[in-house]
């Protein structure tokens, strides 16, 4: 069975949770796409080389949550020889036998427009920066500064823009408790499924 489960949407959202889950629920492989720009821009050096020698050994690095490593994807990821070096990788993986989740920001409108399933997962830029200063700490204000700068450039660049796919399920969590918005996506996979 060929079935794709496309999740986009802006850092913190909910994005990978929800993704993780009905990876579990259905018995999908499941891809965090943003690991592979966070290896990209932690290796350093030139950004386009990194990406065409990406290998499974870079994806295993301890440093790769971080808001450095977010940030330094980010930058690395408007670059469209980087996007264009990972695109392969992401559609065999997307149209593998048995299933698949992939979550990141251009999933449905671009590595994989023929999903099955397409979610968008967003929340407001307070409620996300809130969320990644429960786990980081330090000064919440610099957080949400660091979310609304990572939105913009995500958002704005000219190739893949961050953004939902015509057809998408719109999932905001700012008020939708996780285990709603898991319900929500679960309901969707199984009307296709069906
Ligand atoms: O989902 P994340 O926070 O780990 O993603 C890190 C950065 O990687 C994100 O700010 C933009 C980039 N990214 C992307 O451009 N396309 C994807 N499919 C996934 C991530």
């Amino acid at each position: 069975m060929i079935f794709t489960v496309a999740i986009d949407g802006p850092a913190a959202a909910g994005k990978g949770t929800i993704g993780r889950a009905l990876a579990a629920r259905f018995g999908f492989a499941h891809l965090d796409t943003g690991l592979l720009y966070r290896a990209v821009g932690a290796k350093g050096g030139d950004a386009v080389a990194a990406a065409r020698a990406l290998a499974p050994a870079d994806l295993q690095r301890g440093d790769l949550r971080s808001q450095e490593a977010g940030q330094a994807a980010s930058r690395v990821a408007a670059i469209p020889e980087v996007r264009a070096a990972l695109v392969t990788f992401q559609r065999n993986f997307a149209r593998r036998p048995g299933g698949a989740v992939l979550d990141g920001r251009d999933i449905g409108t671009v590595i994989c427009p023929e999903a099955e399933v397409k979610l968008y997962v967003t929340a407001s830029a307070e409620v996300r920066a809130h969320r990644r200063w429960l786990e980081v700490g330090g000064d919440e204000a610099k957080v949400l500064a660091e979310v609304r700068e990572r939105d913009a450039r995500d958002m704005g660049r000219a190739d893949a823009p961050l953004k939902p796919a015509a057809e998408a399920l719109v999932l905001d969590t700012s008020e939708l408790s996780i285990e709603a918005a898991i319900a929500a996506a679960a309901l969707a996979v199984e009307a296709r499924l069906d």
